[in-house]
This record gives C-alpha cells, sequence and structure tokens, in this order.
C-alpha cells in the first residue's frame, strides 16, 4: 500500500487474499481515522457524483490489479471511492469531518466577509504558466537554497497557532513531518509546545520561529532567544497583528481557546506560573511597533531576521532598509485586514522592489505545485503552506502532514517537468503570465 495512510487496516483489503499485510508502525496512526467517512462519502456524492470523495475501502469496493480502488468505481455505479485523499481539498474534507465545529473554523477562516481568504486561492489561478517543450526533463528535482541552506522543497511549513487544537501531537507531529519532507517548520509564538520542547522531540528537523513582539521587550528577547538557544535558524517577525482581526466565525460559534491550551513560552517568557490566554498575549503586544524596532531586533539577533505580513512595494523597500534578510509577502491567510490584495497579486511588486537584496517568501492560498511553480516564477525564493500542513495534521497526526507535504514535493516536481524545468531555480518570469481576463495588474 504505497499511500492507504487513512485508510483504517481493518477495512482495507490486501492486493491479493495471500499477500501480508504491512505490518509497519503506519497502521497505528492511520487508525486515528474514524470510519464515519464513509457517511461523509455517501453524502458528498449524492450532492455531486462527479466529486472525487475520499473514503475508506472495504471488501466489496473494486480493486484495481495494484490493489488500489478504481477510481472508475464511482462511475460504474459502485460505490464511490478511492483509498487515500489526492489533493490538499481532499484532506480539508478529511479534516474538516474530524474536527469539532468550533475549531473547524477557528483554522478555516478569515476576517470579516473572508474576501482576501478566498481571493487568496483564487489568486493563484489569475495566472498562468508558460511551459517550454522538448526540455530535457529526465532528471528533475525540487531542492532549493532558502536564506542560503537547502531545503529539499521550496515549501516551508507556516507557523499556525494552537496546533495541539487539531491534533494532539501538535507542534510536535507537525514538526517531525516537516523534518521528514526536509524541510523548515516556522512555530508559532501561539504554540501549544515551547521552542525547546519542538527541538527536543524533533531533533532532526530545521526549524525558524515566528515572533511576536510585545510592550515588553525582556518578553520579546526572552522568545527569541529560547528558539536560538534551542537551534531555530530564523525569526520571522509577524508586523500585521496586533490587533487581532475580526473573525467572524469565531464570533458565530462563540469559538473560545479552551482552558488548558495555554502558550507555554509566553508563559514562560513573562515568568508567570499560570496559563496565559489568546487574548491576553495580544493584550500584551506591541501596537506601536516600528521599522526601527525591526532594525533594533535584526542587529542584536545572531539568526536573520524576516519580515512577515508585507504586501506592498513601500514596505518591502523599507524592510530591505532596516535589515530585514528576508519578507515573507503575507495577509495572515486572510485572517486580518480583509479586503487586501491577494498574496499571489501582491507578490510581484514586492520582488521587484527587493531587487534580490532579501529573500522573499510568500504565505496565503497555496494549494497545488502549479501554485508553487507560479510563485516561484514570480520570484519568490519560497512559499509557506499554513492551512494545507493543519489539515493533514488534523487528519492523521504527524503522517498526515507529512502526506501533505510530500504530497506537494510531488506536485512540484511534475509541474517542474512539465514547465521544461530540471529544478525551481531555473523557474522565471518567462514561464508565467497573466491569465487571459485577468490582466489588472501587469507583471
Ligand atoms: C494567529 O496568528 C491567528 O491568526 O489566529
Amino acid at each position: 500500500m504505497p499511500y492507504g495512510v487513512h485508510a483504517p487496516m481493518d477495512s482495507v483489503q490486501p492486493a491479493r487474499p495471500d499477500a501480508p499485510r504491512d505490518p509497519g508502525p503506519r497502521q497505528t496512526r492511520l487508525q486515528k481515522l474514524p470510519r464515519r467517512h464513509d457517511t461523509v462519502l455517501a453524502r458528498s456524492d449524492a450532492r455531486n457524483p462527479q466529486v472525487c470523495c475520499v473514503g475508506f475501502v472495504s471488501d466489496t469496493d473494486i480493486k484495481t490489479p495494484r490493489g488500489r480502488v478504481s477510481p472508475l468505481s464511482g462511475r460504474l455505479g459502485s460505490r464511490p471511492v478511492i483509498d487515500e485523499p489526492i489533493n490538499i481539498a481532499d484532506f480539508e474534507r478529511v479534516a474538516a469531518e474530524k474536527l469539532e465545529a468550533g475549531v473547524l473554523g477557528y483554522f478555516a477562516g478569515g476576517a470579516c466577509d473572508e474576501v482576501t481568504l478566498r481571493d487568496n486561492v483564487e489568486g493563484w489561478q489569475r495566472w498562468r504558466l508558460r511551459p517550454r517543450m522538448l526540455v530535457d526533463v529526465s532528471a528533475v528535482e525540487t531542492s532549493a537554497q532558502v536564506l542560503g541552506a537547502e531545503v529539499s522543497m521550496p515549501i516551508l511549513v507556516a507557523p499556525v497557532a494552537y496546533q495541539r487544537l487539531a491534533d494532539s501531537e501538535g507542534e510536535v507531529g507537525m514538526a517531525r513531518a516537516a523534518a521528514a519532507a526536509g524541510t523548515v517548520m516556522c512555530l508559532s509564538t501561539l504554540a501549544t509546545a515551547r521552542p525547546s520542547e519542538v527541538a527536543a522531540e524533533a531533533p532532526a528537523g530545521r526549524r525558524w520561529f515566528q515572533l511576536y513582539c510585545f510592550n515588553d521587550k525582556a518578553v520579546t528577547r526572552a522568545l527569541m532567544d529560547e528558539a536560538i538557544e534551542s537551534g531555530f535558524e530564523a525569526i520571522v517577525v509577524t508586523v500585521d497583528a496586533p490587533p487581532g482581526g475580526r473573525r467572524e466565525r469565531d464570533l458565530r460559534t462563540g469559538f473560545k481557546i479552551p482552558e488548558g491550551l495555554g502558550v507555554p513560552s509566553v508563559q514562560a517568557a513573562l515568568g508567570v506560573d499560570r496559563e496565559v490566554t489568546i487574548e491576553e498575549t495580544f493584550s500584551l503586544m506591541d501596537p506601536a511597533l516600528s521599522w526601527s524596532d525591526i532594525e533594533d531586533l535584526a542587529s542584536d539577533c545572531s539568526v536573520p531576521v524576516l519580515v512577515k505580513g508585507v504586501l506592498t512595494a513601500e514596505d518591502a523597500v523599507l524592510a530591505v532598509e532596516h535589515a530585514a534578510a528576508g519578507i515573507v509577502v503575507s495577509n495572515h491567510g486572510g485572517r486580518q485586514l480583509d479586503c487586501v490584495l491577494a498574496s499571489a497579486d501582491a507578490l510581484p511588486e514586492v520582488v521587484d522592489a527587493v531587487e534580490g537584496r532579501a529573500a522573499v517568501l510568500v504565505d496565503g492560498g497555496v494549494r497545488h505545485g502549479t501554485d508553487v511553480a507560479i510563485a516561484l516564477a514570480l520570484g519568490a525564493d519560497a512559499v509557506l503552506v499554513g492551512r494545507p500542513a493543519l489539515w493533514g495534521l488534523a487528519a492523521a497526526g504527524e503522517e498526515g502532514a507529512r502526506r501533505v507535504l510530500e504530497l506537494l514535493r510531488d506536485e512540484l516536481e511534475l509541474a517542474l517537468a512539465l514547465c521544461g524545468c530540471t529544478s525551481p531555480a531555473e523557474l522565471s518570469r518567462a514561464h508565467v503570465q497573466r491569465a487571459p481576463g485577468a490582466s489588472v495588474y501587469s507583471v
């Protein structure tokens, strides 16, 4: 079973009756998915029989010679199942079924009417790739350099708060998944595990730390120090919050971070022996943060400092002038100010303004390898994915997050080959143009 990561072993039959079942450790993990997905399948299919559904297979399902369920089975009138999520949307559906409504709304939601949340995904679709033919793509590699260090792919894990809401392994599981995929995980200040814990539990991984700046500079310093001492290789300062955005889904569901799920690194940095809530944490952040603070921070930091939340050429220039080693083009996953530019639309002007003086990364709406290829062609050094990795984590813990990252890597590799590129570095502006009818912004 090459994938099958979500199939409970009691419902998946081996290809041949005499074939032994894979006894590996993966089985335990995969059983985390409940069987009630069979019901989800039935519902999804009733709405739209053409929709490719995620689900579990049973003895009666149609098998291909390799033991996987034929994608034709639904069209042939049998139960419409395949045995694994085949794209990020599938992982999202599995996660949505597992997560409690308030938690799902917290992770999936954006600010206000969620204009930017939707636009982030659509933004990549306003670009078209310009592939080149008859290039030797018999050997394609996805590895890339980011901030002078090699990653297995230019796809990093974005900071996402409170990951233990999604899975009991939380940030530790995510860090292990990123390590297994050979990429960087960026840990949130609002993580449910401290940097030191993540470093101890996922020692093989490469890690960056996302930093919120507090009114009390000593608190900010303590957070940075713990991360750097724990081997985190970069500090990513988020500059598009506070205050936190207006999350209408949370207002509707009445969602609150449950008691018992604090932010231990903030608690330690504050030096208090009690749980610190998200509300208290946000109230302690510095709303007067300025570019000179970024410069002070960068000049007093032994690792590169990136600025996350830049959407304009003007701020990109300021970031470079104030010693940022990198910029993350980001609108916080559409969770802060609604109606700002989609990341895919803001990226070109930032790349142009930076003129190679700092690394440029981008997050928001990346759901396919082709989105990654477009971002790289527009000049990004790498992308970060938040929700996609989180859906994987929610679906099947560390294994699910790892599968999401591997899926994106496979999709990127295919996109590179079909573009006539043998590595991410070969993608250039010549490989991308505005989609016809979407030429409001020019490259
Ligand atoms: C935290 O950064 C959030 O967006 O909830």
